[in-house]
């Protein structure tokens, strides 16, 4: 069998196995086709509503994605000045090392120098004894020979010791091992990729698993703090709201305050946004505010604020969106607090069940 032909019988063969199933339209009811349509059409929709979805999904993991590059970015540089910081340390040690061997050897030859000078003032002093006195003393002649039968064996002493350690320099010779090492690698760390998993199952038990106290009071404190909200942003820095003090607080890796911002009024709650930003929401009187803060090299940084006629108090962002609870409202914003529509009103509550996500 030549291979056309048997390529012609196994898309025959295919055909057959599709077709199977296949019923001729006219044997079908006008109404088995509309609820066939109808079904077809609800599975679209569904379709479509999952398609919209993973297409949001996909923009925020672009966005999420950028912001873990630009961290990873950040720790590079970061690892890179403390190999730099270790590296300026090693040199620093190197050259004190070289600046004691110098001092050493110069100290000696500038010692050798002048025990040469002192001698050669003690034979100056004997030729001048000579000169002075036409008809010397027999002692002075007698001390005269003991001192420079001395100064002459001290003088050979020098000499040789001089012969012996002439014209000394110093020069460097560098750890091969070091570089050698240091070559080898190929980078300076390694990437771990990972997927978080966001939907997580609602029945999930969270247990406490331990407790410790912090003091996060700062001396400028005026009240009593009282801690509203609180955001974990990457490197483990901790962000929490004191609305007793009106201020946003941050606080490194062993729970110290390490700076704080003050903020107009008593904040209410805060969302992350991205990796080192976060929003925070403020209410005054019947009027609200939106602040974004952004963490920089362990200081806060003030970044937009939008205003709001309605007030601020619960906040969240999830899918590109901002949601703001006010006392009996939750609304929905795009992330530059453009409204996109009221989606719930309580008006016979006043304020309570409405602050919380
Ligand atoms: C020369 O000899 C005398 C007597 O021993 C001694 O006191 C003196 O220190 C000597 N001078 C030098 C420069 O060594
Ligand atoms: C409104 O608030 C006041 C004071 O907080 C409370 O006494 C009252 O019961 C509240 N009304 C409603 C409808 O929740």
């Amino acid at each position: 069998m030549c291979i056309a032909k048997l390529r012609l019988l196994l898309k025959t063969v295919l055909y057959c196995r599709q077709c199977a199933k296949l019923v001729l339209i006219k044997e079908k009811s006008t109404e088995e086709i509309l609820d066939e349509f109808h079904q077809i059409s609800t599975t679209i929709a569904e379709c479509e509503q999952n398609l919209e979805t993973a297409i949001g999904d996909a923009y925020n993991w672009l966005k999420t994605l950028q912001d873990s590059y630009e961290e990873a970015n950040g720790e590079i540089k970061d690892f890179r000045t403390k190999i730099n910081n270790i590296f300026d340390e090693l040199e620093k040690k190197t050259i004190n090392s070289l600046d004691d061997m110098y001092d050493t050897i110069k100290k000696s030859i500038q010692l050798e120098l002048e025990t040469c000078s002192r001698i050669q003032d003690e034979f100056k002093r004997f030729k001048d004894v000579h000169k002075i006195k036409e008809n010397p003393s027999n002692e002075l002649v007698f001390v005269a020979y003991q001192t420079s039968l001395d100064n002459i064996s001290q003088a050979k002493i020098i000499l040789k010791e001089m012969a012996v350690n002439a014209n000394p320099t110093i020069s460097f010779e560098n750890n091969p091992d070091f570089e050698q090492s240091l070559i080898r690698f190929s980078s300076i760390g390694n990437f771990k990729r990972e997927v978080k998993q966001l939907k997580k199952s609602t029945n999930e038990l969270i247990k406490c698993s331990n407790k410790v106290l912090y003091n996060v009071r700062v001396p400028s404190d005026s009240r009593k703090c009282d801690i509203r909200s609180i955001c974990e942003l990457p490197k483990r820095e901790i962000l929490i709201l004191d609305y007793a003090n009106s201020r946003v607080k941050l606080l490194n890796k062993q729970y110290k305050v390490v700076s704080h911002a003050d903020l107009p009024e008593s904040p209410y709650d805060m969302c992350s946004i991205s990796p080192s930003e976060v929003a925070i929401t403020i209410t005054d009187g019947q009027k609200g505010t939106v602040k974004f803060l952004s963490v920089n090299n362990g200081q806060i940084v003030t970044g937009r604020t939008f205003s709001f006629e309605h007030k601020c108090h619960g906040i969240a962002h999830a899918e590109g969106h901002l949601y703001i609870a006010s006392c009996t409202e939750l609304y929905q914003y795009t992330m530059d607090c453009t409204l996109v529509k009221k989606i719930y009103e309580d008006s016979s509550d006043n304020c309570s069940g409405m602050f919380e996500f």
